[in-house]
């Protein structure tokens, strides 16, 4: 953890200690001095660091007077002061009301951001839920001091003050979440006003709380939804084209290898935004399957392989479709990731049937003349297609990808 995370952290426990704190202080409660003037330390230090945070992640500089003139470090400046000290000491114990001055400490819980950020791995849903779990105790608590300073409404001061404050954080919770139960109502004006406010402020948490949830389980499991997504849409489609039924299948089908071969998604589309040297390493790590199968890949040079898995595009073919016909434009050279490939001559006599690592559409690439051959799927089959361009591109770098290529076109040709 570097110093900056740990001044967050500790920025953090400030706030919510002093959250804590204050308004319990506030209505009444007499701690022993000791107490008070630790908090009133403990107050001063979160301030400090909070306004080297503000300056940290402003860039601002200190020396600068006029960076001061700003509400964030004027209220921590404030803060700063020990208050409590002051106010017993200096000016007498009718004067603590004035650590109410100390509570904009408590704003400093939104440093739980910024040290979330810190954690790249973090899951979105902690990311989410960690503001809200660590922020909606200290909001309760505070609305809870308050209507007990008010009087507690028809609840009354209890003497017992666990019993009082229990009651009071069931009023809160109630009235933030719905307009209450009616078992604690507000009696006085003051009490009304503020049952009123609170109810205001409940639709605002409460809706950003109801939105989170409901986005979070939306999200839960977003490749499905996506998927089931784009399974309406095409149902939609056929059902407006009145697609005959066996087509309907195949389409169902090949939707269905998608989602459980690749959770519905085609890799490309998704990374193409990604800046291009983060692209070919990210390449290179999820094409590295291909690598392993392909014999010659294994032993290739790294240049060569990062060029490669960034010019090879994925298609997914059904089974019996036609990757190309004879005479055919030699327009790729394709690669067998998975599944099989029937090499399929003019008078449909079976020439080869090529399975995973085995590449074909070579001879129509390297002699410029179009397709020897059919090429039919066997069942389905993930290949990795590498364009005529970049396959010149690649082959012009790295000679020896050519001499490989040609020698099996060679051995191909004589067999
Ligand atoms: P191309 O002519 O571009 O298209 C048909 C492809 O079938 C051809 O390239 C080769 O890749 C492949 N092919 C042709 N003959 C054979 C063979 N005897 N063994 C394996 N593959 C072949």
């Amino acid at each position: 953890m570097t110093s900056i995370q740990a001044f967050r952290l500790f920025s953090i426990a400030g706030a919510f200690l002093v959250g804590f704190w204050l308004p319990i202080r506030l209505i009444g409660f007499m701690p022993p001095a000791i107490m008070e003037f630790s908090f009133d330390l403990l107050i001063s230090a979160t301030s400090a660091v909070n306004i080297y945070l503000h300056f940290y992640d402003r860039g601002d500089s200190p020396r600068e007077w006029r960076n001061w003139l700003r509400l964030g470090p004027i209220l921590d400046l404030i803060c700063l002061m020990p208050l409590a000290f002051i106010a017993f000491l200096i000016l007498g114990p009718d004067f603590h009301f004035l650590l109410v001055l100390n509570l904009p400490t408590v704003r400093h819980v939104r440093q739980i951001r910024p040290f979330l950020d810190y954690f790249d791995s973090l899951q979105p849903i902690v990311y989410r839920l960690v503001p809200l779990v660590v922020t909606l105790p200290l909001l309760v608590h505070l609305i809870a001091c308050g209507w007990i300073a008010l009087g507690s409404g028809s609840a009354e001061t209890d003497s017992d003050p666990l019993l009082t404050y229990v009651k009071a954080v069931y009023w809160t919770f109630t009235t933030l979440t719905t307009v209450g139960y009616g078992d604690i109502v507000a009696r006085s004006i003051p009490q009304m006003l503020y049952a009123c406010v609170v109810q205001v402020i409940g639709v605002g948490v409460f809706g950003y709380i109801l939105s989170n949830v409901a986005g979070l389980l939306a999200r839960s499991d977003a490749a499905r939804e996506h998927h089931m997504d784009n399974l309406d849409k095409v149902e939609t489609f056929m059902k407006l084209h009145q697609t005959p039924a066996d087509l309907r299948a195949k389409i169902r089908a090949y939707y269905h290898y998608i989602w459980t071969n690749k959770k519905g998604y085609q890799d490309r589309a998704l990374l193409e935004s990604l800046p291009g040297h983060i692209q070919s390493e990210l390449y290179l790590h999820i094409n590295r399957s291909i690598i392993e199968k392909v014999p010659f890949l294994r032993g290739a040079e790294q240049d060569l392989l990062a060029e490669l898995m960034n010019e090879l595009k994925t298609r997914v073919c059904v089974p019996d479709e036609r990757i190309f016909k004879v005479g055919d434009p030699g327009d790729a050279l394709y690669f067998i990731h998975s599944g099989d490939v029937r090499i399929v001559g003019r008078g449909g006599e079976q020439i080869a049937y090529l399975s995973e690592g085995a590449f074909f559409g070579e001879m129509a690439l390297i002699s410029d003349r179009p397709r020897t051959a059919n090429a039919m799927a066997s069942g389905y089959c993930d290949l990795y297609v590498l364009s005529k361009e970049s396959f010149s591109k690649v082959a012009t770098a790295h000679p020896t990808f050519l001499d490989h290529v040609q020698e099996v076109m060679n051995e191909r040709r004589s067999a």
